[in-house]
């Protein structure tokens, strides 16, 4: 069986990556599997950017096929920030439900709901050699903070069609729709063909 790492220190993103990965012959391998403990700085501009600077660097430090994804929510309320900042952003207020209500207050204001989440995901199999799958999932920002599953900005995400928040969603209904998923599923197409 191929192995493959992937390149996240996120628990919530392994558990959904490696539930789409089941279905496929492939050893999917976490940092912890392999020892690496150290990281790059995230200096890039867009997300296919930092997820090339992550994938890179898992493949240079170990020499085995290694992914990393890059993500983040873009609210129109707020010129489609965060984005590539989205972690800073929520981290940067004294915890997740004060930023939800930030949000939610923004949006009220400027009575514009629209929000997408994308991920970027980089594959580097050679030096110098990536290739990056694109995944987007558009909604709206819920006037409530709802849901327990997921995480980041899942409680005030309801995506187009659903009445529901993505924390509303088990992990399997999330990974039916998602930005993730859908990137993943590009990644593990080509890795099969
Ligand atoms: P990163 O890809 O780990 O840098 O993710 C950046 C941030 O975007 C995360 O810390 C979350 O706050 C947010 N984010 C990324 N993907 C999701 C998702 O599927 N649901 C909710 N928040 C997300």
């Amino acid at each position: 069986m191929k192995q493959l790492l992937f390149f996240s220190n996120n628990k919530n993103k392994i558990i959904e990556i490696e539930k789409i990965f089941r279905k496929f012959d492939l050893k999917l391998l976490s940092l912890n599997d392999v020892n690496l403990r150290e990281e790059p700085k995230e200096n890039g501009q867009t997300f296919e950017e930092n997820a090339k600077i992550k994938s890179d660097f898992g493949f240079n430090k170990t020499g085995i096929p290694c992914f990393a994804d890059d993500s983040g929510i873009c609210i129109e309320a707020l010129n489609w920030k965060p984005g590539v900042r989205s972690k800073r952003f929520l981290n940067g207020f004294k915890n997740n439900k004060t930023c939800f209500k930030n949000i939610i207050k923004s949006i009220k204001k400027k009575s514009k709901l629209n929000a997408y989440f994308k991920t970027s995901i980089s594959l580097s199999i050679h030096n110098d050699q990536n290739i990056v799958f694109n995944g987007k999932i558009d909604g709206i920002i819920s006037n409530e903070i709802k849901g327990g599953f997921g995480f980041g900005y899942d409680p005030i995400f309801i995506p187009k069609n659903y009445k529901r928040t993505l924390a509303e969603l088990s992990t399997r209904e999330k990974n039916e729709i998602s930005h993730r998923s859908i990137a993943v599923t590009k990644l593990i197409n080509f890795l099969s063909n």
